[in-house]
């Protein structure tokens, strides 16, 4: 069988990303009885880092270490990934080496080249237009706290992101309404939006894309790399904030949640995110335990 790679929601099928996800909880429940479950042995993953990360980092990190396998962290710094390698030539030489190839990067056709030409699995640790592993650990604690998510309402209001085009890919595959607020110049990529046909609804008002949502999720108005776009953006997105006013609109029950890191005052008050509707830290936990189920899918 040919390697299978991670690189967006749409490499897995329907079935398999929610089997992944019962596999999660699974996991979960495993580490917290204390059981010992070492499939990797022996096997390594190389973290190539070029930019940023805490939970991305630690949570792989340790995944393996739990998996009885070893990670190793790369970064630009001090490898010749920052000296120019051509990809296509890291891509062979590091697959010949490790076990599986995990990558955080700028542009997604980087990934892309480098998947084409390695022999080992290559999962997406977040690039400028995908972050599709954080939508694993969303799925994970959505479905701990409600079930299946299908049929839901969910609202994503700020940045036509990475995040906002997973969570494109996660209405098609995991059956959901999505309404997402951004101002006009922020929108999503077109031709993802497209994809998903009517599951997907665009708004510019954020509060009626709050209205009779089960979830409401945002993200950071300036993401890695756009640093130098902050106060502009800051004007941009000043009504894109998610705050008592917004959560109001959404039903009584709707959950909150947000990759982070959060920026309290920006995209999001402390009052919500500190809230008991917010689940960003199960959603962040889960980052751990849906990443091994991921590791486990495609090393085992
Ligand atoms: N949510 C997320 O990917 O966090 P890090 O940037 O800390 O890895
Ligand atoms: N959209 C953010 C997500 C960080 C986890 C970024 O790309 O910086």
């Amino acid at each position: 069988m040919s390697t299978r790679h991670f690189l967006t929601l749409m490499d897995l099928s329907a079935d398999e990303l929610h089997q992944l996800i019962e596999r999660a909880m699974e996991l979960k429940h495993m580490q917290r009885q204390g059981q010992i479950h070492e499939p990797l042995k022996n096997r390594v993953l190389a973290m190539v880092f070029e930019k940023s990360s805490t939970r991305t980092r630690v949570s792989f990190e340790t995944g393996m270490a739990q998996l009885g396998g070893h990670a190793m962290f790369l970064s630009p710094r001090d490898t010749q990934f920052g000296r120019g390698e051509p990809i296509e030539d890291s891509a062979r030489v590091l697959s010949r080496m490790v076990d599986a190839i995990m990558i955080r990067t700028f542009e997604h056709e980087k990934i892309e080249r480098f998947a084409e030409y390695s022999s080992a699995p290559v999962i997406n640790a977040l690039t400028d237009q995908y972050h599709p592993c954080q939508l694993l650990a969303d799925m994970q604690t959505w479905f701990e706290q409600r079930g299946d998510i299908r049929g839901a309402t969910v609202t994503f209001i700020g940045d036509g992101n990475n995040m906002c085009h997973s969570y494109i890919n996660a209405a098609r595959q995991f059956d959901f309404r999505l309404h997402i607020a951004t101002p006009p110049s922020y929108r999503p990529d077109a031709g993802i939006v497209a994809a998903a046909g009517d599951r997907v609804t665009l708004f510019e008002q954020p509060l009626e894309a709050a209205r009779g949502s089960d979830l409401v999720v945002t993200d950071v108005w300036a993401s890695m790399g756009q640093e130098e776009e902050q106060s502009e953006r800051q004007k941009e997105f000043a009504a894109f904030q998610v705050n008592r006013e917004l959560m109001d609109q959404a039903n009584g029950d709707a959950l909150f949640m947000h990759c982070l890191p959060a920026h309290r005052g920006e995209e999001v008050t402390a009052e919500i995110i500190d809230d008991p509707q917010s689940v960003v830290w199960d959603e962040a936990e889960n980052r751990l335990h849906a990443q091994k189920a991921l590791l486990e899918f495609l090393m085992v």
